[in-house]
This record gives C-alpha cells, sequence and structure tokens, in this order.
C-alpha cells in the first residue's frame, strides 16, 4: 500500500482540515501542498502593463488573468525556481506574490488619497502593493515588531523605487494608542500558525506546528486586532488576515472581538470575486460564532491559491 505524502504533516492538524473542508476542498488543498501555486504581478508603469503580460506568453508559461487585479497572472503549479529565473522576475518588473496575498491587499480597498496604516508590514509585499494603490497620495505607516525583518522591507521598498512609506519598528498593540482615530485603511496581516504555507518539500514550515502554539498565536492576534480597530477613523476600515486555516486564529478572534466591543465595529462584506473562496466557519467544535462571521471569508488551496482567512470591519464610533 503506497503511503500519501501528506503523512509527514501532523495527524491533528490533518484530523482538523478534514474536519472543516468538503472531500473535494480538501482534494484540491492537498494538490496545493504538493505543488503550491504561484502568481506575478506588474510593478511598472501601469500604462505598460500589456509588457508583463507579453512577456510571460513569449516564455511559453500558461498564464491566467486575474479578474479584480489587471497587472496580476497566475501562473498555476509551476515551478518557482523556474519562474525566479525569468529576467524580468530577477529584475523585480514581475513581483512574485501569491494571489492570496494580492487579494488581501485588494480587499482593504485603498484609494487614492488614504491615510493608511499597515500594522504587521515585514517582510513589507503587501506595503508595496498599498502603496500602489495609494497612487502616490496619502499617508502609508508600515509598522513591524521586528528590527530584522523591517531591513528586509526596507530594502525591498528600495528594489521597488518605492517612496514615501512611514516606517516604524515596534509592538503593534500600542499603535492603538498612539494613533487613536488616524486611518481610513488599516491592514492587519497578523503574525499566525501559516497552515496556508506548508509545503512538502519544506518540513520547516511545520516544525513548530501545534494546538498549543495556535492558542497562543490566538491570545496575541486578538490584542493586534483590538489595537488595528482603535487606529481607524468613524468609518474608517480595517481588514484582518492570516495565513492560516485554524478556526481559533479566524473566525473566533474576530468573534471575540466583536463580542468584547472595545470599540464599536461592524463585521462588513469583502466585495472580491474570487471562486475559491468561501463564507467563513459559523462554529467549531462547542463554539458557535456571531452570524455576521459569514461575511468572512477563507480562501480554500485550490491549483491556483494558497489558503488565506480575511474580515473586513468598519468603525460605527
Ligand atoms: C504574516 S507576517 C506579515 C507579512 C507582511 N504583511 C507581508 O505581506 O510581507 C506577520 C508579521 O507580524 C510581525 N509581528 C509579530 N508580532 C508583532 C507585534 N506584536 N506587533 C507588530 N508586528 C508583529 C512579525 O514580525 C511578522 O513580520
Amino acid at each position: 500500500m503506497s503511503v500519501s505524502p501528506l503523512s509527514q504533516l501532523p495527524e491533528a492538524f490533518l484530523r482538523r482540515t478534514r474536519a472543516w473542508l468538503s472531500p473535494p476542498d480538501f482534494d484540491a488543498w492537498c494538490a496545493s501542498v504538493e505543488r503550491p501555486p504561484l502568481a506575478v504581478r506588474w510593478t511598472g508603469a501601469s500604462e505598460a502593463t500589456a509588457e508583463g503580460r507579453s512577456y510571460l506568453l513569449e516564455q511559453g508559461l500558461e498564464i491566467e488573468d486575474v479578474p479584480w487585479l489587471p497587472e496580476a497572472w497566475s501562473l498555476g503549479q509551476i515551478s518557482r525556481e523556474t519562474v525566479s529565473r525569468l529576467p524580468m522576475v530577477a529584475d523585480q518588473l514581475l513581483f512574485m506574490q501569491s494571489l492570496s496575498s494580492m487579494a488581501c491587499v485588494m480587499a482593504v480597498g485603498v484609494e487614492a488619497g488614504h491615510d493608511v496604516l499597515d500594522l504587521c508590514a515585514a517582510p513589507g509585499a503587501k506595503t508595496s502593493l498599498l502603496r500602489r494603490m495609494q497612487q502616490g497620495s496619502g499617508i502609508l505607516v508600515a509598522n513591524d515588531l521586528s528590527r530584522r525583518r523591517m531591513t528586509r522591507l526596507r530594502s525591498l521598498l528600495e528594489g521597488l523605487d518605492i517612496q514615501g512609506v512611514d516606517m516604524r519598528t515596534g509592538p503593534g498593540e500600542m499603535m492603538g494608542r498612539d494613533f487613536a482615530g488616524c486611518f481610513d485603511r488599516v491592514l492587519v496581516d497578523v503574525p499566525c500558525s501559516s497552515e496556508g504555507r506548508f509545503s512538502l518539500s519544506d518540513a520547516s514550515t511545520w516544525a513548530n506546528w501545534s494546538e498549543g502554539v495556535i492558542r497562543g498565536l490566538a491570545r496575541r492576534q486578538e490584542a493586534l486586532l483590538e489595537s488595528a480597530c482603535a487606529t481607524a477613523r468613524r468609518g474608517g476600515e480595517v481588514l484582518y488576515a492570516t495565513c492560516t486555516m485554524a478556526p481559533e486564529e479566524n473566525e473566533r478572534v474576530v468573534d471575540r472581538v466583536l463580542r468584547r466591543g472595545r470599540v464599536g465595529m461592524e463585521l462588513i462584506p469583502i466585495d472580491l470575486e474570487i471562486d475559491s473562496a468561501r463564507p467563513g466557519l459559523m462554529e467549531w467544535g462547542s463554539e458557535s460564532f456571531l452570524p455576521e462571521i459569514r461575511h468572512t471569508r477563507r480562501i480554500l488551496g485550490t491549483t491556483t491559491t494558497t489558503p488565506f482567512f480575511m474580515a473586513k470591519l468598519r468603525r460605527t464610533s
């Protein structure tokens, strides 16, 4: 009898994943863990976006357009080495970023002139797209706890020739007090158990996984989300995101912050057509979540997307 390559993953993790995914969605996720999908986006002048598309086709790649981001293309389950060797990718004119990560930035809903906070920003792939969405106007503050990772963010922005980002290093938990009511849009892409990044070719991606680690992360995530909410202006919006599937770090964090109600917030729908997105779970274990949790979105692992979770909240008072 052949042994599934997935049996390397922690048994408890597999049991939990089977509990919430339908059998066809579980199979699609398995395929995405064996060969993670890739995507790229154009970072040059917007008027020249077609050059990026033509270039990819000239390289013989099978590309799929992305309806909600015309300067991005999905490359399917192609090897990372093959793509990173392409000169336009090496020059970062075409930037490798997961489709789910790009979707997260689009869900923030940044417009030119918005003042934006990226609370857990490093190494900065999403920051760079947020700045592009601002079209050069509005404040962008990028914060992260890790000095080392902020150095990576700085060099990423320099490499992409992106200016006008106010970089800060410190605990996101303090931003709610220091920047109360300052921003139109806030992204809080929290540290998480990263189940969506598990890759069978890299055992380090799941080496630290445990249910205990998930519980510890969830406490920190609640504090970060509450702080993010406090930085939003009345009517301003906060996008909470993780690259994990664990309900304790996703629906449950949002549910608890809403129930506690320290900052007046309402959950609002996410206006993006993504085939592999599903409404958030309404229950997990013995716990039932608030009815509005249906507005949250889980992006599934498929041939084009890696697992991701998003919730969008608007400040009401
Ligand atoms: C999921 S990563 C962010 C990825 C980033 N948004 C991007 O797209 O490149 C989570 C980040 O949170 C940072 N972090 C962890 N604890 C934090 C805290 N208490 N306050 C602020 N940032 C924190 C980590 O250093 C890490 O860079």
